[in-house]
């Protein structure tokens, strides 16, 4: 039989719950549920159940248990020391975006994973949407052109109330920006290429917590495309439809609701050329826009197979804690800019 890597869960009550252990491990063919852990133990005891996991006690519990890898979901304020104690006891981990709060944090985590040789992944999973993974074919089939101009869009409502991390920096390490913007500014970097430099705006323009609710970001990349992030914690959820627009000297690539969490959306491209090769699903309408409409995937599930797959091979994971420094490095400058008032380039 082939290999399954056992897991274990940190953070068992949020997203974990929801989304990546029944959508993701339970699902994913090369891995299995080995245990749990979470600090409300009540939700802890419930997920272990509904999952079949070990209900671990405390993270040193799960960390004896006999697991290979460890997803951790917790607040991003917790990132940087749970990552690290997971690697100094020799656990690969797929830590869920961002990679802790800042570059600093991100840094130390890739050493002490370095340093023990462990494997150490980001979840920075709408890589692995289908329209987008079609998009980025196009594109490195040329068919878009010269890349010109993008925009990626991810908002939702997210009013104050008690204990919300996101809405405070020294938990979340920002507001809309860090926490859903970083989506946008990675999926971006996958089409583009490297961000050269930025330049942001932050506010409150809703809600008053700490954290930024409004955030609009200009990105100039190497390659001389520019970008934009829009990204706001004050828009109704039904409001904001979360557009990708991609814009090249050959034509464009507009989507719809494929940056989220569940399989969804729509994509249309509206091409100059179009090869003979290109296989996606695809029918035209009469405005010759092209339909990019790919079997789903599953991003969850599809994040932990490439994860665990990773630690089979002994190969670095294809979303690896590089893209998720790299993530940091672009938000910090985003942040730098809005503080300043001023271009930032990217470190
Ligand atoms: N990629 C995605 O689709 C996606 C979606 C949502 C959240 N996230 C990320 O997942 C992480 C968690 O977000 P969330 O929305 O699930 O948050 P959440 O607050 O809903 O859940 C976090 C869980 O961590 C637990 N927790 C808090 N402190 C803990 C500790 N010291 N030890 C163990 N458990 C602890 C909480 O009890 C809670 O169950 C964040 O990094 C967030 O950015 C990713």
């Amino acid at each position: 039989m082939s290999r399954k890597i056992k897991w274990g869960v940190i953070g068992s009550g949020g997203i974990a719950r929801r989304r990546t252990i029944p959508e993701g491990i339970l699902k994913a063919d090369n891995a299995e549920l080995s245990v749990v852990f979470d600090i409300n133990a009540q939700v802890n005891a419930e997920v272990a159940k509904e999952s079949g996991a070990k209900d671990a006690g405390s993270i040193e519990a799960l960390l004896d248990a006999d697991i290979d890898a460890v997803y951790i979901a917790t607040p991003a304020g917790l990132h940087s020391g749970q990552v690290q104690t997971c690697a100094k006891a020799g656990k690969g981990v797929l830590c869920e975006k961002p990679l802790g709060m800042t570059v600093a944090e991100a840094e130390a985590m890739i050493e002490t994973c370095r340093q023990k040789v462990v494997k150490l992944g980001c979840a920075l999973m709408m890589r692995f949407v289908a329209q987008h993974a079609e998009a980025l074919k196009l594109i490195r089939e040329g068919r878009l052109g010269k890349p010109t101009y993008a925009r990626a869009q991810l908002s939702c409502w997210y009013p104050p109330f008690e204990g919300a991390w996101r809405q405070d920096p020294a938990t979340g390490g920002g507001g809309a920006l860090i926490d859903m913007g970083g989506h946008c500014v990675d999926l971006l970097e996958m089409f583009f290429g490297k961000v050269a430099r930025v330049s942001c705006f932050i506010n409150n323009t809703v809600h008053d917590y700490k954290s930024e609710d409004s955030a609009v970001a200009t990105l100039f990349f190497e390659n001389g495309a520019l970008a934009s992030v829009d990204t706001f914690f004050c828009i109704p959820d039904n409001s904001s439809k979360n557009a990708l627009e991609l814009y090249g000297s050959k034509g464009s690539i507009l989507a719809r609701g494929t940056i989220g969490q569940g399989p969804a959306g729509e994509m249309v491209a509206f091409l100059e050329q179009e090869g003979k090769d290109y296989d996606a699903q695809q029918a035209r309408t009469e405005a010759q826009g092209m339909i990019i409409a790919p079997e789903p995937v599953n991003t969850y599930q599809a994040e932990i197979e490439e994860f665990s797959q990773a630690i089979i091979e002994d190969r670095e994971p294809l979303i690896g804690a590089e893209l998720g420094l790299r993530n940091q490095k672009i938000l910090a400058a985003c942040y730098e800019s809005a503080k300043l008032g001023k271009v930032v380039e990217v470190g």
